[in-house]
């Protein structure tokens, strides 16, 4: 029956609509991507009854392409815009952050996009962070297009590789230290465990977390939440 209803919507071209409003309000617990955790996080903490009014949550990666199963930035916003959450996200490409904007509107004051690299966003920001989800500066693997490459050269004057991926999400949890609170909420998306070691985008920044307090409390797939303790 599952198997049908998915082949329809499929059909119609309305299999990841359906998916994407899923996750927001809670029904899809699949965990595939980084934002899914951040959604069952926020889902957890509305359903205790707590009042996340005014919280703060920053997103380092806005969204870049129209992949299925991405798109974190259109389903955070409006998921923070439900729960009176203010949301900033973050990104070096300002194309993004056209998107973003476009794609998001009519949520007023609670989701602002920027252009900036995300560690110095970080930085410079002075109020305490309740929610924080950690997507920015990719992995070395074989698949990125070359659109992608000629960005990270024009950007950042870089290529897309492991020392720089693991330096800015380490730099990003140098600034999280300074910002968080008891019970910040910390979502990294592709990253994982190999032998007892974390690799991907969290492979610095996630011990460096952890010797400051935080603990991871959930692995999804390629995925981790980490929570300053109280
Ligand atoms: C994997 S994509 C983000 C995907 C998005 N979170 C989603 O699920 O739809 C990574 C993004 O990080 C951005 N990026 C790379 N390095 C960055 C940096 N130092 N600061 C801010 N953004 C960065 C890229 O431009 C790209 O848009």
């Amino acid at each position: 029956m599952k198997g049908n209803v998915v082949e329809f919507l499929d059909k119609i071209g309305l299999k990841q609509t359906v998916k994407n409003v899923a996750i927001a309000v809670g029904l899809h617990e699949t965990k595939e991507h980084g934002h899914e955790l951040m959604v069952a996080e926020i889902n957890r903490l509305a359903a205790q009854g707590l009042d996340l009014t005014g919280r703060t949550l920053v997103e380092i990666g806005t969204t870049r392409e129209d992949v299925p199963g991405l798109g974190s930035t259109s389903i955070l916003a409006n998921l923070c815009h439900l729960h009176g959450i203010q949301m900033i996200t973050v990104d070096m490409d300002s194309d993004n952050t056209q998107c973003a904007k476009q794609e998001i509107q009519g949520l007023g004051k609670s989701f602002t996009p920027v252009t900036q690299k995300g560690e110095e966003f970080l930085q410079a920001f002075e109020r305490p962070i309740d929610f924080i989800y950690l997507d920015a500066f990719d992995f070395e693997h074989p698949n990125h297009s070359a659109k992608r490459k000629k960005k990270y050269e024009a950007l950042l004057g870089t290529t897309i590789n492991n020392s720089a991926c693991h330096k800015m999400h380490l730099d990003c949890a140098y600034e999280i230290v300074r910002l968080a609170r008891p019970g910040t909420i910390v979502v990294f998306d592709d990253v994982w465990r190999e032998a007892g070691v974390w690799r991907g985008k969290g492979e610095t920044a996630i011990p460096h977390l952890v010797s400051h307090g935080f603990e991871v409390t959930s692995i999804g797939k390629n995925s981790a939440t980490l929570v300053l303790k109280r």
